[in-house]
């Protein structure tokens, strides 16, 4: 049995999304059909649309998503009909190696659905990151479902299904920003505003904001910045040298690249302290190239990470941000800029592209 459902997706690369039929099979064992109920729009999306992680085309976009379980199949104990859950796209395995030896966040065996999402036709369709929820419904595996407090409106919980719980991550799991830390984060959309709510309630004393948009700036202030720098027209020795001077000379101690270009990174890469890290969680396309001196690589130490979905684990992590969010500690209303319906996600993209938005949500 299966039903048909809409969903948006991208055929080819630069063709504007389509709003078509797709059939949902019903779930198989391990799996759960979700009826989504509200779905971010993630700068990831554009680039699948744009062909830039991989051309397995046609795409099912949307993968920042909240919802209820609808039906679960043979076998599934995590999650049950009504559940209301977010979906993630790191359901670990439990037996790799990463997972064997209790780091499960690095887990490179995680569980998607078996069964293939179509079009009416039976053209199989690839859903972003192994969720496609710009839909209805979705077919998941049950694991990429997490349980948490059904207080929490969908498109606040959603939010943290990608980008929010990638800025969070980047700041406090990969970056291990805590008390008294500074930070300066580079590119101050969903993913950079997250890492600077992150970084405040991990305690960090100074958090430096960087965009090329001053409206990101003025959002990044009230989501817990403590000074920003536009970087429009500024080039890498003289962001450097407006974090150094916002830093008692020093740099910060962390620097997040949430953009992911060359010149966004030897910023990060010279922004910081000697023996400060960088994290990168900006998705590069595949083109881009980076040089840089190993000497500098070598003498200024410290660590440059790269952070996927914020290291996040989200059974951990899901619930706890939620709860902290209902506390009135997390104020993950502030990244909703608008809700939108699903015909909507083509002027979503523009909105993104024209620095518009923190984030448009799909409302279904
Ligand atoms: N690593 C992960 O797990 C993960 C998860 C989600 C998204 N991402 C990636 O994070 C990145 C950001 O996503 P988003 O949804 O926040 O995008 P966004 O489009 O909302 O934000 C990008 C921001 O960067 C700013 N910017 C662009 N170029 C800049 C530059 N040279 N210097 C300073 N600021 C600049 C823009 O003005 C904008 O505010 C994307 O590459 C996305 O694919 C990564
Ligand atoms: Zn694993
Ligand atoms: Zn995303």
């Amino acid at each position: 049995m299966s039903q048909t459902v809409r969903g948006v997706i991208a055929r080819a690369v630069g063709q504007p999304v389509e709003l078509v039929d797709i059939v949902v099979p019903d779930p198989g064992p391990g799996e759960a059909v979700v009826k989504v109920q509200a779905c971010g729009v993630c700068h990831t999306d554009l680039h699948y649309r744009e062909g830039g992680i991989n051309d397995e085309f046609p795409f099912l976009l949307g993968h920042e998503a909240a919802g209820v379980v609808e039906s679960v199949g043979a076998g599934v104990t995590e999650v049950a009909p009504g559940d209301f859950v977010i979906l993630n796209w790191r359901a670990v395995c439990g037996q790799c190696r990463a997972c064997r030896r209790g780091r499960p966040q690095y887990c490179f065996n995680t569980h998607n659905a078996i069964q293939k999402m179509t079009l009416t036709d039976g053209t199989e369709l690839s859903p972003a990151l192994g969720i496609g929820a710009f839909a209805d419904k979705t077919l998941v595996a049950a694991g990429q479902c997490t349980k948490v407090d059904p207080a929490a409106p969908a498109t606040v919980a959603g939010l943290l299904g990608c980008g929010v719980m990638a800025g969070i991550g980047a700041a406090i799991n990969t970056g291990g920003v805590s008390r008294g830390d500074s930070i300066a984060v580079i590119g101050c959309g969903g993913v950079g505003a997250a890492a600077i709510a992150g970084s405040r309630l991990a305690g960090a004393a100074r958090i430096i904001a960087i965009d090329l948009d001053e409206r990101k700036l003025t959002g990044a202030t009230e989501l817990g910045a403590t000074h920003t720098i536009n970087s429009s027209g500024l080039d890498t020795d003289a962001v450097v040298a407006a974090i150094q001077a916002l830093t008692d000379g020093f740099g910060a101690d962390v620097v997040v690249d949430a953009v992911g270009r060359p010149e966004t990174y030897r910023q990060a890469f010279y922004g910081r302290d000697l023996a400060g890290t960088v994290v990168l969680v900006g998705v590069p396309t595949p083109e881009l190239m980076l040089e840089l001196p190993l000497i500098d690589v070598f003498g200024r130490g410290g660590s440059l990470k790269s952070s996927w979905y914020g290291d996040c684990l989200p059974s951990r992590d899901f619930p706890m941000l939620i709860d902290l969010y209902l506390q009135g500690r997390l104020p993950l209303e502030k990244f909703v800029s608008e809700t939108i319906g699903i015909g909507d996600i083509e002027a979503a993209f523009a909105k993104m592209n024209h620095g518009d938005v923190l984030r448009s949500v799909v409302v279904l």
